[in-house]
């Protein structure tokens, strides 16, 4: 049975099952921005953002007495100056986890101008936004929130019994795990056995993607050839690959220790940020995988993500999961996979495939274009609520008409998402702009004015 890999958790693990004995991990304040510093309790702390009506001396004491009143223990607080009313400053407190949070929450609402609630266990409050990353190198929280570490395998995993293999999965499990944002990507010497199975499955798919794979997979690959050593005998290395794609769309990797949630997968695409695994699947069985390796990220993933088209439309479903609600992360997960996992898409009346799933299972492929699958038009509102398989091919199939009209259509269901704010990546700065007050809505508005601008001129030139 050939296994469907994807980056995405779909059977979910409590957090609480994340190994034992991770090294602390407390990210350093960084000045300005929208930096929202994660205590050592993250997982059951709530932030509180809030903003006095207007800057008195002492305000701050006036605040903090509710929570002294309420016996709720404050693991962080910070002050800035508001992004909702630039005269004004706001505060950032992080609360311990309480009974009484509340009641003081009540409390100060009635004396803040605003006041937002973001918190990982939001389930509890129904006012409260769940955290998000907003800077990019909040990205590098999501190593200690993994579900389950790289080197545990499951008893039927190829792998399970061959101590070498496993001692092996932990080295890169490590890599990942101590990798930061804006750090190299650690070189790895793969072995001769694995860029062999690197060469085995590299050789078989190559065969078909000239007939099988869209144009923009066929037209990247040989780029990817030429500047990032694609080849049967040499299994290229992540920073090689980021580089490339950044180059092309902005895009970059970072390697992942362990199966992400799907909400925190999502939330690096966001960024233009793929989480990519490191590791090689069994030798004993070099076409089969039950999880995501090097073959599936670099063989499937890889070369669409160097489409500036196909980058933007990935990057709207990472946009639309900041901040949405749990029913809607698994919706967009599922609009993941059936796009940018198992999409197929029409190229002069012809199918072809684009997801990394099919791109990286020689038979899936096959079967995708050859076989009697069924196959529908991609509509975000439908495909969102299909369920599927996850360890066999898939009966149905999902066909984009591009993906330039894939994205209008995710932008359009990402506008259905019950959100109070909106979003906007912020490619200067690598952050999330939460766009929800006046002020930022007109800085937006100026800077779209000026494009307008440039894009007015050139017209006139050409
Ligand atoms: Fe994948």
């Amino acid at each position: 049975m050939m296994s469907a890999p994807t980056n995405i958790v779909y059977n979910v693990k409590k957090l609480d099952q994340v190994p034992q004995g991770s090294p602390p991990d407390i990210p350093k304040l960084m000045p300005g921005g929208n930096y929202i510093r994660i205590g050592k309790d993250s997982a059951h702390s709530t932030c509180i953002l809030f903003a006095p009506p207007a800057e008195e001396v002492g305000i701050l004491a006036k605040f903090l007495a509710i929570f002294k009143k309420h016996a709720i223990n404050l693991l962080h607080i910070e002050s800035r100056p508001s992004a909702k009313s630039p005269d004004n400053c706001e505060f950032m407190v992080e609360c311990a986890a309480s009974q009484n949070l509340g009641a003081a929450i009540h409390e100060l609402k009635a004396i803040s101008e605003y006041l937002q609630i973001i918190s990982r266990d939001y389930k509890d409050n129904k006012d409260s936004v769940p955290w998000f990353p907003r800077r990019i190198r909040d990205l590098d929280r999501f190593a200690n929130q993994i579900l389950s570490y790289g080197a545990e395998l499951d008893a039927d995993h190829p792998g399970f019994t061959d101590p070498e293999y496993r001692a092996r999965r932990k080295y890169f499990a490590d890599i990942a795990f101590n990798y930061k944002h804006g750090q190299k990507l650690p070189h790895v010497d793969y072995s001769e056995e694995e860029t062999e199975t690197w060469g085995k499955v590299f050789r078989q798919l190559t065969t078909l993607y000239p007939s099988h794979a869209c144009k923009e997979h066929n037209y990247v690959f040989p780029l990817l050839v030429e500047n990032c050593g694609y080849r049967e005998d040499n299994i290229p290395q992540l920073e090689d690959i980021s580089n490339f794609l950044k180059d092309c769309t902005g895009f970059s990797v970072r390697p992942v220790a362990g199966l992400l949630s799907s909400r925190d997968f999502l939330a690096g695409l966001a960024f233009r940020v793929f989480h990519s695994t490191q590791y090689i699947r069994h030798p004993s069985k070099p076409f089969y995988t039950p999880e995501p390796d090097v073959c599936h990220e670099l063989l499937g993933h890889v070369p669409l993500f160097a489409d500036p088209d196909f980058a933007q439309f990935s990057q709207e479903i990472g946009l639309a999961s900041l901040g949405a609600p749990d029913e809607f992360i698994e919706k967009l997960a599922t609009c993941f996979w059936f796009t940018v996992e198992f999409g197929l898409c029409r190229e002069n009346g012809d199918l072809k495939a684009y997801g990394a799933g099919l791109l990286s299972s020689f038979g899936e492929l096959q079967y995708a274009l050859e076989g009697t699958p069924e196959i529908r038009p991609f509509e975000p509102s439908k495909t969102a609520l299909q369920k599927y398989p996850i360890t066999e091919y898939q009966p149905i199939y999902y066909v984009a008409e591009s993906f330039e009209d894939a994205k209008e259509k995710m932008i359009k269901y990402a506008a259905t998402i019950p959100r109070k704010f909106g979003v906007r990546y912020n490619a200067y700065t690598q952050s999330i702009e939460v766009l929800d007050s006046k002020p930022q809505i007109q800085r937006l508005v100026n800077n779209i004015s000026s494009e307008m601008s440039v894009l007015i001129d050139s017209l006139r030139k050409m």
